[in-house]
C-alpha cells in the first residue's frame, strides 16, 4: 500500500470516528471490520473486543439487530428501526434507533453491511415530557394540584374520627357512623393517590414479563371473585408470545382494569374473552423498510357496549356512567400502555359488546 493510500484511509477514519451517530461496519462474513466511539459508548463493547469477531457473536442478545443485519446482508436492503429496539448494556437499557444498509462497491457489488445506531434516549424524554403536558389537560392538571390539597384535611378528618372512635362506647350504634366516615375517608384517599399517581411520571421496573401468566391469574382471580355470577372465561393466547420487556406490576393493573371494566359490564351473566396474537407486519417506506412488531392483547365482552358519543371521552380522566366509579381506571390504563410504548383502542357495538385491545412493542 503506497503512502498515499495509507493516508486517505487515516483520513476516512477520523471521519468515521468524528461522527455522534454509532456506525459498525461489517464484511461479508458477518465480521465487524470497524466500530467507532460513539458505537463503542452506545453498545457498551468496546473496539478491542469487536474487531474481527462475528457481529453474530458479540451481539448475540439482541434479536432484532442480528436479524436487521442478516436480512440486509441477504437482499441488499436498506432496513431501518425506529421503535423497537432496546440495548441491553450492563445495568441499563438504552433505546435506540437502528439503520442497517449494503455497504457497495461502484460495481454495485455487496462487500459487507454498515449499521448506523443512534442513541434515542433524549428524544424518549423529551416524548415523554410532550406526552406527559398531552396526557393530562388543564383541567386534569388543575385537579392533581388539587388532590395534593385535598390530602392534608383528609388527613385530619380521618384522625379525628379515629379519636371519636375510641372516645364511643363500643355497643354504641354512633360507632356505625365513625366506621362510615372512616371507610369514606379511606375512599377519597385512595382515589387521590391515583389521580397524584396520574399525574406524575415515574421510572418503570422493565423486566422480561409473561403476559400470559399474568392474564391467567387475573382470569383465575376475578373467577374467584365473581363466582356467584355466571360469567364465562375463554382464553386464546398464542404460545409463540415470548416474554416482553415491561412493568410487571403497571401490566397487571392495566390488564386488571380492562378485565374488571368487563366484568362490570356483563353484569349477571354473559361472556369475556381474553386473546393474544403477534402481529408482525413489515411495510415498505421510502426510506427503507421499517418494522412494528406488536404483540395484540384483546378484552372483549358481549355486555351492553358503548355509545358512540362516550367513546371519546372514555380515557379522559373521571369519565364514568358508574355510581361507584372513579373514571380513573382507562385513563390509568392509557397511561400505562403510553409509558410502554404501546397503543389502546376500543371498538364496540352497542348492544353487542366491547373489545379493548392493547398492543405492545415486542420489546425482549
Ligand atoms: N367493557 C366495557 N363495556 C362498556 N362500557 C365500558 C367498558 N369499559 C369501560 N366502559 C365505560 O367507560 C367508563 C370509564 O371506564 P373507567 O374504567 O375509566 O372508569 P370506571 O370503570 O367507571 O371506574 P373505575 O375504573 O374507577 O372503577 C365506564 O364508566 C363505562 O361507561
Ligand atoms: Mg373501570
Amino acid at each position: 500500500m503506497n503512502g498515499g493510500e495509507n493516508h486517505l484511509k487515516e483520513y476516512y477514519a477520523n471521519v468515521i470516528d468524528s461522527v455522534g451517530d454509532g456506525v459498525i461496519v461489517l464484511d461479508k462474513q458477518g465480521m465487524v471490520t470497524l466500530i467507532n466511539p460513539a458505537a463503542e459508548e452506545i453498545t457498551g463493547v468496546s473496539r478491542r473486543h469487536a474487531q474481527s469477531a462475528p457481529f453474530s457473536d458479540i451481539f448475540k442478545g439482541e434479536a432484532i439487530l442480528l436479524e436487521m443485519v442478516s436480512k440486509t446482508a441477504a437482499t441488499g436492503m436498506t432496513i431501518s428501526d425506529y421503535e423497537n429496539i432496546v440495548l441491553k448494556k450492563t445495568g441499563h437499557l438504552t433505546p435506540v434507533s437502528a439503520t442497517a444498509s449494503p455497504l457497495l462497491l461502484a460495481s454495485g457489488e455487496i462487500i459487507g453491511t454498515i449499521l448506523v445506531l443512534r442513541d434515542l434516549t433524549n428524544v424518549r424524554e423529551l416524548e415523554e415530557t410532550v406526552r406527559q403536558a398531552d396526557r393530562l389537560s388543564t383541567v386534569g392538571t388543575l385537579a392533581a394540584g388539587l388532590a395534593h390539597e385535598i390530602k392534608n384535611p383528609l388527613g385530619g378528618i380521618k384522625g379525628a374520627a379515629q379519636l371519636l372512635e375510641r372516645e364511643i362506647r363500643e355497643d354504641s350504634e354512633l360507632r356505625d357512623y365513625t366506621r362510615v366516615v372512616l371507610k369514606e375517608v379511606e375512599r377519597v384517599n385512595k382515589i387521590v393517590d391515583e389521580l397524584l399517581d396520574l399525574a406524575s411520571p415515574r421510572k418503570l421496573a422493565l423486566a422480561p414479563v409473561n403476559l400470559h401468566k399474568i392474564l391467567g391469574d387475573i382470569i383465575i382471580l376475578q373467577k374467584g371473585v365473581f363466582a356467584d355470577k355466571r360469567i364465562t372465561f375463554q382464553q386464546k393466547f398464542d404460545p409463540s408470545i415470548p416474554p416482553i420487556l415491561a412493568d410487571e406490576a403497571l401490566m397487571t393493573q392495566l390488564f386488571l382494569n380492562l378485565i374488571k371494566n368487563a366484568v362490570e359490564a356483563v353484569g349477571e351473566t354473559g361472556q369475556i374473552k381474553v386473546v393474544s396474537r403477534v402481529w408482525s407486519d413489515y411495510s415498505m417506506t421510502q426510506k427503507g423498510e421499517r418494522r412494528s412488531r406488536m404483540v395484540a392483547i384483546e378484552v372483549s365482552d358481549d355486555g351492553p357496549g358503548i355509545k358512540k358519543e362516550e367513546l371519546e371521552q372514555l380515557f379522559t380522566p373521571f369519565f364514568t356512567t358508574k355510581a361507584k366509579g372513579t373514571g380513573l381506571g382507562l385513563a390509568i390504563c392509557q397511561k400505562i400502555v403510553t409509558e410502554h410504548r404501546g397503543m389502546i383502542k376500543v371498538d364496540s357495538d352497542p348492544g353487542k359488546g366491547t373489545t379493548f385491545t392493547v398492543m405492545l412493542p415486542l420489546i425482549q
